[in-house]
């Protein structure tokens, strides 16, 4: 039995978060697998309701209770500043520790990538994964402003790198690469600019990359990076990098695949609870259109499938999507005229029929 809580959030979340556990429960059907579903409550209608974003008591569950999380988006247009989103997503990712943001790009159809067709004239082949530190940088809030809209106002936010923080995000890519048989992990960082911080990085790196000597290596500045992913993203693998530049980069690899319809990500710490989500955020230009893309929510479900050991079921998940793409069933972010009813339950017709 794999237990999971899902919080679908705001916006499109609820929507995407529904086709996504259906789409579970009929792979799971397929493959002897059960899956335990709770639904918690937490978002803008909560918070505005309560003035709580994230209750202790159901962290608590969250954190002990559950075998993974999946979540559709926070972000609601009634909340100024998306404060009670903050406090549920980076509450989640901070105080469960998952320091790992495992954010794959695989292209599933030819027609999603933006890029012309490869010089060569092969087959477009993207199939990477960025490890974005989660729980550093310039997320964890610390800085401040001094004279505040004035004419001489300093703002500083700090970007607060550790040893062991470095350290546990490197390793995690490595451990990755050589689980996959990757033959190489590159490493994104803006070291030129930023010595100090981004020095760390590098030492670590070089550090981390003896304990695996049959792996190469390469440490690129983010600038850099940023082009030569758009000239020849065949080329990558693994990229590990921090989390401002995680976020950054990790976008860029999300539009080489299709954007945000198709782009999960999951967020890690081996031994917790881990937390699923798309990409996205909580679209609420398209809340209650009923055109969302479920495709992301049911891609992070493949990876929560991956995540709890459930092979069989991840792998479903993923070609379900995979023949809906190549059959044309899509909603309009992909040039489609589905809906996201009516994808959802084309995936899970697909599922079932097995
Ligand atoms: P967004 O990802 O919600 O939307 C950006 C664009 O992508 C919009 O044009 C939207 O219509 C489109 N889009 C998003 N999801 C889609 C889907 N499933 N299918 C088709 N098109 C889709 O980002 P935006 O507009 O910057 O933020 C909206 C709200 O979401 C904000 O409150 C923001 O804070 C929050 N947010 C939450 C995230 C999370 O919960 N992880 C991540 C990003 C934003
Ligand atoms: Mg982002």
């Amino acid at each position: 039995m794999t237990r999971v809580a899902l919080i679908g959030g705001d916006g499109v979340g609820p929507e995407v978060v529904a086709v996504a556990r259906r789409a579970l429960e009929v792979a799971g059907e397929q493959a002897g697998v059960e899956y335990a579903f709770e639904s918690f409550p937490l978002g803008a209608e909560h918070y505005l309701e309560t003035g709580q974003t994230l209750p202790d008591d159901a962290f608590r569950r969250l954190k002990s209770e559950f075998d993974a999380i999946l979540l559709g988006a926070v972000g609601d247009p009634r909340v100024e500043d998306d404060s009670h989103a903050l406090d549920i997503l980076l509450g989640l990712r901070f105080r469960l520790d998952l320091y790992i943001n495992f954010r794959p790009a695989r292209l599933l159809h030819p027609d999603l990538c933006p890029l012309r067709p490869r010089p060569d004239g092969a087959e477009r082949a993207i199939d990477l994964v960025v490890f974005r530190e989660n729980t550093e940088g310039p997320y964890v809030g610390m800085g401040g402003s001094f004279k505040r809209d004035t004419r001489d106002e300093v703002s500083i936010n700090e970007d607060v790198n550790t040893y062991r923080g470095v350290k546990r995000i490197v390793q995690a890519a490595f451990d990755f690469a050589v689980e996959r048989g990757h033959k190489r992990v590159t490493m994104c960082d803006k070291a030129n600019a930023m010595p100090h911080a981004h020095g760390l990085w590098r030492r670590v790196f070089a550090e981390v990359a003896a304990d695996y000597p049959f792996i190469e290596t390469e440490a690129e500045y983010v600038d850099a990076l940023m082009m030569k992913l758009v000239q020849y993203p065949e080329r990558y693998r693994v990229i590990v990098t921090s989390n401002l530049l995680g976020d950054i980069v990790s976008d860029l690899t999300a539009a080489l695949v299709g954007g945000l319809g198709v782009a999960a990500s999951a967020n890690l710490h081996a031994g917790r609870v881990g937390m699923f989500e798309p990409v996205h955020g909580s679209a609420p230009d398209l809340a209650d259109t009923g055109t969302a893309n479920p495709m992301a929510a049911v891609l992070a479900a493949a990876l929560l499938a991956e995540y709890t050991g459930d092979l069989a079921v991840a792998r479903a998940l993923e070609s379900a999507v995979v023949d809906a793409l190549a059959e044309g069933v899509r909603t309009p972010d992909l040039g489609g005229v589905g809906s996201t009813a009516s994808v959802g339950d084309w995936i899970c017709d697909r599922l079932q029929a097995g």
